[in-house]
């Protein structure tokens, strides 16, 4: 068989297992691995990692928020930062806004992604009205059409979903091969914290951390879990940010139940410390769930080590630090009225390599499973995307692991004024990026023009392996019959 490419002499490896030699690409795929592989044109890899593209599925790209503020980064600048951080697939959100439909949400993210992003990308949905026909006609639409995952809210008053509409969408994406994804944060709690910090003249940055306190998180989790575990359905819990929410999510993978967690760069590598920088800097910082302290840093890279937590994605929700984001209510925004969001689409991979790899703390194929494997498999693209192996896609992102770098916001390529990582130093970047067949990144040039992606219709969540135990009232043999499944 004749290639179009080989990459050559290079150490490839996979979510099991890393071996040296040589990757040959035709028609998009990866039509054979071994040695002494040849073809028209090679690359050579000697010394570096041929590893899987990265998969990237928590990002903000276009996005308006609740508030109306949009993201800086659209899918052409969004998508160009990713793959310069190593990304050849992004699944960012499609935002239902309340009275709006599903099907009119989607075709605004079709028509705002098509045309511009450079590498394959899908959406997750954001349901934040579940009328009836959004559950039952709307969602499934989406889901035939290999969308199948969306978020939902149990906090924020403009997106909030009932206890009791939660349990219906668990319930219709469950029979449907969707997956749920969740923002675990307990609204009362934090409205009631925001309001007692406001009343008392506590309105800098650094209070947005002790507003959403970390048991309003573990709570949701809790709750979340209880939901979810009540109608046996599969939940995602993004942005974990506490021990205990991660350890909520371990115990009730170990009891069977089809629960799963991701957590954030910000988690792992910042603190609340960073809110309390002089003037209005500590908007900068503020996310939601907020950041927490060392002690946390140190949880993750252990959860994430276990397995407590599956996934590691950026949640790149890129506010400007002007008018237009993070200052729109003023120079000196209280904490309530700061966009939420941190931009770090281009960093999380090579942060995790460069703290986790080089310094020990996971291996290579922990960082190919955290960065790639386990989303591909989690959100329906495991079958085509995130292991390099025969009629995969050629999704591959090659590594220099001695290349080292301090982190400028100048030199990264969102549309962002600042980078919360300013001057961390950084050894081990991505040099060449490609997806399905085409280079996109190579000598630090992006090569691919804005649309050359493409909308990768996802499969169903693949529930096999999981045995969820029953709720007694559930079960036949104990509810004196009532069918309720
Ligand atoms: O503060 C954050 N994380 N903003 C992005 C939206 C979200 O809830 O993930
Ligand atoms: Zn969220
Ligand atoms: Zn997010």
């Amino acid at each position: 068989m004749s290639f179009d490419l080989v990459i050559k002499g290079g150490t490839i490896a996979s979510a099991c297992a890393t071996s040296k030699g040589d990757v040959a690409i035709k028609d998009g795929k990866i039509a054979a691995m071994g040695l002494g592989l040849e073809a028209p044109n090679t690359i050579d890899a000697t010394g570096k990692l041929v590893l899987p593209g990265g998969i990237e599925t928590h990002c903000h790209i276009a996005q308006e928020s609740a508030t109306g503020a949009m993201t800086a980064d659209d899918y052409h600048t969004g998508s160009v930062s990713a793959a310069f951080g190593g990304n050849t697939t992004i699944v960012p959100f499609a935002a239902q806004h309340r009275g709006q439909t599903i099907p009119d949400a989607l075709k605004i993210y079709d028509d705002r992604a098509a045309p511009n992003s450079v590498l394959d990308y899908s959406y997750h949905l954001i349901v934040t009205d579940p009328t009836d026909a959004a559950i039952n006609e709307d969602l499934p639409a989406a889901f035939q059409r290999g969308i199948t995952s969306f978020k939902v809210f149990m906090t924020y008053d403009k997106m909030i979903v009932s206890d009791e509409q939660f349990l219906d969408i668990l319930v219709m994406a469950r029979d449907n091969g969707g997956l749920t994804m969740v923002h675990a944060e307990n609204n009362a709690m934090i409205k009631w914290m925001v309001r007692r910090l406001i009343e008392r003249g506590y309105d800098a940055p650094k209070y947005h951390a002790v507003s959403h306190p970390a048991v309003s998180e573990v709570e949701a989790v809790q709750r979340g879990i209880a939901l979810a575990s009540f109608v046996e359905a599969p939940l995602l819990f993004v942005h974990i940010s506490t021990d205990a929410g991660a350890r909520a999510v371990a115990k009730a993978r170990m009891a069977g139940h089809m629960i799963f967690g991701e957590t954030c760069p910000q988690y792992m590598f910042l603190t609340a410390q960073d809110l309390d920088r002089p003037g209005a800097e500590g908007a900068k910082f503020c996310c939601s769930p907020p950041l927490r302290d060392r002690q946390t840093q140190t949880d993750m890279w252990r959860h994430l080590n276990a397995g407590s937590l599956q996934l590691y994605s950026s949640d790149h929700a890129p506010y400007r630090f002007d008018a237009t984001g993070k200052l729109s209510a003023g120079e000196n925004p209280p904490f309530n009225r700061i966009a939420n969001g941190l931009p770090g689409i281009e960093l999380r991979a090579p942060l995790l390599f460069s703290e986790g790899v080089q310094k020990g703390r996971i291996t290579l194929e922990q960082f190919v499973a955290l960065t790639a494997t386990n989303a591909a498999r989690l959100f329906g693209m495991g079958d085509r995307k995130g292991t390099i192996a025969v009629g995969y896609d050629a999704d591959i992102a090659i590594w220099d692991p001695a290349m080292r770098r301090q982190v400028t916001a100048a030199a990264l390529h969102d549309n962002m004024d600042y980078t919360p990582f300013e001057g961390w130093d950084i050894t081990g970047w991505p040099v060449t990026v490609i997806n399905q067949g085409r280079i996109i990144v190579d000598g630090g040039e992006m090569k691919a023009t804005a649309g050359s992606g493409s909308f990768i219709p996802r499969k169903p969540f693949d529930a096999t392996g999981f045995l969820p135990p029953r709720a007694p009232e559930m079960a036949d043999t104990t509810n004196f019959g009532a069918k309720l499944f």
